[in-house]
């Protein structure tokens, strides 16, 4: 017997591959990503992208987004969950935002968050954001398949 299943990972990587393939600018390539995984990931209330500001470098700008506007359009290097990731490079899931001491609310529905950095090697570039409405919301797969997301996009920086 075989099976057709096609998982989460496939799915989300076969639609970010034909997108990145696409001939627009990378903003339309990273709103059509917000969409891709908010359309796949019920639980992803929010999905967005912050890159390092051109201006300060020591600030991350709102990039491309999917879901209610936010106020936090600039974050400095350091504050919640984004600014922490911009110092650490390292994926950063908050199961449970009102357990952490340093995190930005957005929104109050909100109530889990996984930032994934986007890395050229040893720079750090950008970021992808998600929010939740739902508390403990991210698994290990979604980790997984999300930092493979940003490393495939690393080439559009
Ligand atoms: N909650 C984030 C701020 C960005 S919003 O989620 C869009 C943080 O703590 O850094």
């Amino acid at each position: 017997m075989t099976t057709n299943t096609i998982t989460l990972r496939e799915t989300l990587l076969a639609g970010t591959e034909e997108i990145i393939g696409r001939s627009v600018s990378r903003n339309e390539k990273l709103f059509a990503i917000c969409e891709l995984l908010q359309d796949t990931v019920p639980s992803f209330d929010w999905v967005g992208f912050y890159f390092v500001a051109d201006d300060t470098e020591d600030e991350l700008v709102l990039g491309p987004f999917v879901g209610e506007a936010t106020d936090h359009t600039r974050i400095p290097f350091g504050k919640g969950i984004c600014g922490q990731v911009a110092l650490s490079h390292e994926t950063f899931v908050a199961q449970d935002v009102a357990r952490e001491e340093n995190y930005i609310a957005c929104s109050i529905h909100v109530k889990s968050e996984i930032v994934v950095p986007i890395m050229i090697g040893d720079e750090f570039v950008a970021q992808l954001d998600i929010d939740s409405n739902t508390i403990d919301a991210f698994t290990d797969e979604h980790q997984e398949v999300l930092e493979e997301i940003c490393d495939m996009l690393s080439d559009e920086f």
